[in-house]
């Protein structure tokens, strides 16, 4: 089981446990009901609805966007240098205590 967290905009956070680690941090925040992580697309990438920031200390061990995600990063409302798509990182058990900040939509 891994746990991650997920910063909402007004602060709070919400910390889900994901059961196995086939999850994404978009699946798993979506079926939790996590504010803000919609997953229109299903993960292809294709609507950026579930668009996070990566804590500091979490950018090394998520890894960084591909050419693909990055394009649609840049069309969100907040793209930064910490910007992933939740449906692109694979949940592991090296990334079990993740913080993500849910990027406002
Ligand atoms: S779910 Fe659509 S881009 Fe991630």
């Amino acid at each position: 089981m891994l746990k991650i967290a997920y910063l909402l905009p007004g602060g709070e956070v919400l910390e889900i446990v994901s059961p196995s680690d086939r999850d994404s941090v978009m699946e798993l925040g979506r079926r939790a009901g996590v504010p803000g992580i919609v997953g229109d697309c299903g993960g292809f990438m294709a609507c950026a609805t579930c668009h996070v920031h990566v804590a500091p200390e979490w950018r090394d061990a998520v890894g960084s966007a591909s050419e693909e995600e990055q394009a649609m990063i840049a069309l969100t409302a907040d793209p930064r240098p910490d910007s992933r798509l939740g449906c692109q990182i694979w949940l592991h058990p090296g990334l079990d205590g993740l913080r993500v900040a849910v990027a406002p939509h």
